[in-house]
């Protein structure tokens, strides 16, 4: 990797676009780069299967969140995607049977009816901004099957205040004295607003629901203060929307993109739901649909990058790590390493259909090890049915000669609008 005068640079270069960044220094470096920070500790970018699996799976006990989530943390605080140790443990003891594989089928007819209900709205040969159609969507069906909560109202309002979170959480991982602490990000300019948006719409749920069923629980169990059940709740809205969205707007660029891809889905859809609306067993019938939304997280996987700090010195496959370094094992290089991933920047859904050739973790968009996503099952049978629901009455065409600007901070997506026309098939 780069020596200590070279990093600052690549160091200036991460905070204003860690993506494009990461993937200039594994182009440059390779796939293991140490690159030095402060005085005497690094930061690691792993990008082989074989790295996640030592990070995330074999050796996770000697792994943390990284420092990088600390602006994140001190928004989410103790919620799920960012406690550690024994409050974490809790917390995804009471939350994880709803999202358990049978229980989850349940959800099923309240994300179909949303997504039929949101492409009814759509006027026909409009274009319109599929990002934030679809984060609507989303956000309104985990309103719905969670909390009881009618939220799709809020959708407009929520994703500005996670656009301004998002930036501040690169900008504020740079920061020097860079904290958890929620305070310091309330008198940030612009995101103060967007804290209290999302403080109000949290504080809305845990009153005014007419019971969702995970709300309950967390209720009732008994085991959450107050803060931290609006720590949950908050958890589970953001990360339970955003990145299903962006999954999904990725899906409709790329089908637009490559329309043989799209007649076969379409064909798929066309046969299995005979002009009727799927249900929660149709899945198991739509592999093609299920292949592209697979393809798709492998090139623009929401959740890009995965980050731990070293408690301990480890050795991850042959890449010496002292105790204190941050490592990074992204999905979205692990996903394009041409060590494993043939034409890696080729879009090819069949590589997901039938018998998987590529080793365990080159392919992890919901990440791995006890930390795994907790929603992964709802957000693939949510996608999958969001997409035939969608493609079974109506086509989206990008809108031509639009470049579609990305965008990865937190998640990757599309920056901005995403203008897409939509007509009724
Ligand atoms: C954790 C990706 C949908 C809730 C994670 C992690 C990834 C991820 C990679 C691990 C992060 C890490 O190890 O640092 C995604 C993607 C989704 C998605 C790509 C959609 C396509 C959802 C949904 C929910 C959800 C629908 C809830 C309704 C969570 C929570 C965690 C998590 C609570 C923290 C789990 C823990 O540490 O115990 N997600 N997720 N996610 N996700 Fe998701």
């Amino acid at each position: 990797g780069p020596g200590p005068v070279e990093a600052v640079r690549w160091w200036g270069r991460m905070a204003r676009s860690p993506l494009d960044t990461y993937g200039a220094l594994a182009r440059r470096y390779g796939d293991a780069v140490r690159v030095p920070f402060g005085r005497n500790r690094a930061f690691f970018l792993l990008s082989r299967p074989e790295h996640a699996e030592r990070v995330l799976v074999a050796n996770q006990d000697n792994y943390v969140k990284a420092f990088t989530y600390r602006p994140l943390r001190a928004v989410l605080g103790d919620g799920l995607l960012t406690s550690e140790g024994g409050t974490w443990r809790q917390h995804r003891r009471v939350v994880q049977p709803v999202f358990a594989q049978r229980h989850v089928v349940g959800f099923a007819s309240q994300m179909v009816d949303t997504a039929a209900k949101t492409a009814e709205r759509w006027p026909d040969g409009v274009a319109l901004d599929a990002a934030g159609e679809l984060r609507r969507l989303t956000l309104g069906i985990v309103g719905r099957a969670l909390f009881g909560s009618e939220l799709e109202g809020e959708a407009e309002k929520t994703g500005r205040a996670l656009e301004a979170l998002q930036r501040a959480a690169v900008v504020g991982t740079f920061l020097p004295g860079a904290t958890a602490k929620r305070g310091v990000y309330q008198r940030v300019p612009g995101l103060g607003g967007a804290l209290v948006h999302l403080d109000g719409m949290v504080q809305r749920v845990v009153k005014g629901s007419s019971g969702g069923e995970l709300l309950n629980l967390l209720k009732e169990s008994g085991r959450f203060s107050e803060t931290e059940l609006r720590d949950e709740v908050l958890t589970l809205l953001l990360a339970g929307h955003e990145t299903t969205a962006a999954s999904l707007a990725w899906t409709f660029m790329l089908l637009s993109k490559y329309p043989a891809a799209r007649d076969r889905l379409e064909d798929e859809v066309d046969e299995v739901l005979q002009g009727r609306e799927p249900k929660a067993e149709d899945v198991d019938r739509l592999p093609w649909t299920k292949a592209v939304l697979s393809e798709a997280m492998r090139l623009y996987p929401p959740a890009w990058t995965i980050e731990r700090d070293a408690l301990e010195d480890d050795e991850v496959a042959g890449v010496r790590v002292p105790a204190g370094s941050t490592v990074a094992v992204p999905p979205y290089l692990i996903h394009r390493n041409a060590e494993v991933w043939p034409n890696p920047e080729g879009f090819q859904p069949e590589r997901f259909m039938g018998e998987q050739k590529h080793p365990r973790y080159a392919y992890l968009p919901f990440g791995g090890g006890r930390r795994i996503c907790v929603g992964a099952g709802f957000a693939m049978l949510e996608a999958t049915l969001v997409l035939a629901t969608i493609a079974r009455t109506h086509r989206l065409d990008l809108v031509p000669g639009v470049t579609v600007p990305v965008r990865a901070e937190i998640t990757f997506r599309p920056a901005g609008a995403l203008p897409m026309r939509v007509v009724r098939r």
